[in-house]
C-alpha cells in the first residue's frame, strides 16, 4: 500500500483519510504563501516523469534533455524520500546501480590509467547522463563531470538513513565501492562543471558534491581512505577562499556561481556560518538575483540566463538552515508563481527580457527552454517540505551522517 506522506503531499493513491490537525496547520501556512496543491503536483510530476525502471527523464518537452542525468536524478530521488515516496527513490538507485554496473569496465580502466599516470581523453570518461534504459550514449556531450557521481552516493546515503537501513544493501555494494574509488581517484582533477562547461578547471560546487559522495561512501563502507580523500577535498575548498575571501566559481574563474550554495546545504563541506561562505551567499544575492529568482553565474548566456527554480530553491534551503524563514518563503513564493496552468515548472525564467539576443540564439539552436524540468519540481519539493517542517532546529531536512569538524571526530567514522 502506498504510504500517505507525513506532510500530506504524496499522491494519496490509497485514498487514506486526511489528518485533521495537520491540515488545520497547513491552512494557516497557506495564508502565508505555501501552496500545498503545487507541492503535491510536483511530487506527482516527478513520479510521472520516472520510467518503470527508475530513470528520470530530465525534461519531456526538450529534446536535448531526453536522458537521465545522475545529478538531476539524485536530487529527484532525495526529494521523493523527503516526500515519503521511498519505493520510487529506491527504484532510481537501483537504476543507477545497474547503469554503473554497465560501465564498470570503463570506471576500472580509467582509475587504473590514472594511477599509472597515463593521459586520459575526457570523452572516454564515465558519462554524466545515460539513455533512459541505462545505456551509454556516444556523442559530443561534455561527459566528464564527476559531481553527479558524488551527488548519487550522497542521495543513496540519505535514502538509506531516511528509511532506517544501517548498511549498504548487498546488491549496491559493488557500485558504492566502485564509485567511491572513482571519486577518490579523480576528486581533484579538472573536469566539466555542474553546468557542463569549462572542462579545464577545478569547480567549487563539483568539489562540494564530491565531498558529499566521499563522506557518504566512507561511512557506508567504513573506509578511512575515502574519508582522508574527503578531508583533502575539504582542505582544497577551504584554501580556495583564502585569497578572494569568497568561494569563487572555480580555480580559473573568480566570479560567484549560485551552485556554490550547495557547499553548505546539502553537502556541508563548509558551515553555513563560515565567513567566506556568508560573503559568497551575499554576492550571489547581489549579483545573481533576477526579479526575485536566482541565475547561474554572472556571464551566463544560456537562453539569456534567466533565473532557475533549482537555484532559487537552493537559496531558500540555505535560508532555512540559518533560520531566515522570511527569505525562504520569498524564494518559495517566487517558484510557486512560475508554474504554468498545466502544473509544469520550467528550467529558467526571464532570459528573453534580460538578454534577448542570446535567448534567441539558443531558441534557434534547440527550441524554447525546457517547460517542465523534473529537477525543478524536485527542488521545489525539497524547499516546500523543509519549510513545512521548519521548527528552527533541524538542518533543512538534511541528515548529516559524517560531519565532525575536528579530524579526529571525523575519523571516528560515523561517530
Ligand atoms: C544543466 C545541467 C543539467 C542538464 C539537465 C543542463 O542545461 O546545465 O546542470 O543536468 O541541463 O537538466
Amino acid at each position: 500500500m502506498t504510504k500517505v506522506s507525513r506532510y500530506g503531499i504524496g499522491p494519496r493513491r490509497d485514498k487514506a483519510p486526511r489528518k485533521k490537525d495537520f491540515f488545520q496547520g497547513i491552512e494557516n501556512e497557506l495564508s502565508e504563501g505555501i501552496e500545498l496543491s503545487s507541492v503535491r503536483n510536483s511530487v506527482d510530476s516527478i513520479l510521472r516523469l520516472q520510467s518503470d525502471n527508475g530513470a528520470f527523464i530530465a525534461s519531456p518537452d526538450f529534446a536535448e534533455y531526453h536522458y537521465s542525468w545522475l545529478r538531476d536524478g539524485s536530487f529527484c530521488a532525495y526529494a521523493l524520500d523527503r516526500a515519503d515516496e521511498h519505493e520510487a527513490s529506491r527504484r532510481f538507485h537501483s537504476w543507477v546501480n545497474a547503469a554503473v554496473g554497465g560501465i564498470s569496465g570503463i570506471i576500472d580502466d580509467v582509475i587504473g590509467r590514472h594511477e599509472r599516470g597515463e593521459k586520459l581523453d575526457p570523452s572516454h570518461m564515465p558519462p554524466a547522463r545515460f539513455g533512459l534504459d541505462g545505456s551509454t550514449v556516444t556523442d559530443e556531450w561534455p561527459n566528464f563531470q564527476i559531481d553527479g557521481y558524488g551527488t548519487w552516493l550522497w542521495s543513496l546515503g540519505q535514502h538509506l538513513l531516511i528509511t532506517g537501513q544501517d548498511g549498504v544493501p548487498a546488491e549496491f555494494l559493488a557500485s558504492v565501492e566502485r564509485v567511491g574509488r572513482y571519486l577518490a581517484s579523480f576528486a581533484l582533477s579538472p573536469c566539466y562543471d555542474v553546468w557542463e562547461e569549462s572542462g579545464s578547471a577545478l569547480h567549487t560546487s563539483t568539489l562540494a558534491c564530491v565531498y558529499g559522495g566521499l563522506t557518504t561512501a566512507a561511512r557506508l563502507l567504513n573506509d578511512v581512505q575515502l574519508l582522508e580523500r574527503a578531508l583533502a577535498v575539504k582542505e582544497r575548498v577551504r584554501a580556495s577562499a583564502a585569497q578572494l575571501g569568497i568561494y569563487a566559481k572555480s580555480n580559473e574563474n573568480a566570479d560567484v556561481d549560485a551552485s556554490a550554495l550547495w557547499l553548505s546545504t546539502p553537502f556541508r563541506v563548509v558551515e553555513p556560518t563560515d565567513r567566506s561562505y556568508v560573503r559568497t551567499v551575499a554576492s550571489i544575492e547581489e549579483q545573481l538575483s533576477l526579479v526575485g529568482g536566482i541565475r547561474r553565474y554572472p556571464t551566463d548566456i544560456y537562453y539569456g540566463s534567466g533565473a532557475w527554480p533549482v537555484l532559487t530553491a537552493s537559496l531558500g534551503w540555505h535560508y532555512l538552515t540559518v533560520g531566515d524563514l522570511e527569505g525562504a518563503r520569498r524564494c518559495h513564493e517566487w517558484i510557486s508563481e512560475r508554474f504554468d496552468e498545466e502544473g509544469r515548472l520550467g528550467e529558467q525564467f526571464g532570459g528573453e527580457l534580460r538578454d534577448a539576443p542570446h535567448f534567441r540564439e539558443w531558441v534557434d539552436r534547440w527550441g524554447p527552454p525546457a517547460r517542465d524540468l523534473t529537477w525543478s519540481h524536485a527542488m521545489y519539493v525539497v524547499l516546500s517540505i523543509a519549510l513545512e517542517s521548519f521548527d528552527g532546529s533541524d538542518e533543512g531536512g538534511v541528515i548529516f551522517p559524517l560531519i565532525g569538524d575536528s579530524d579526529a571526530d571525523a575519523r571516528g567514522l560515523g561517530a
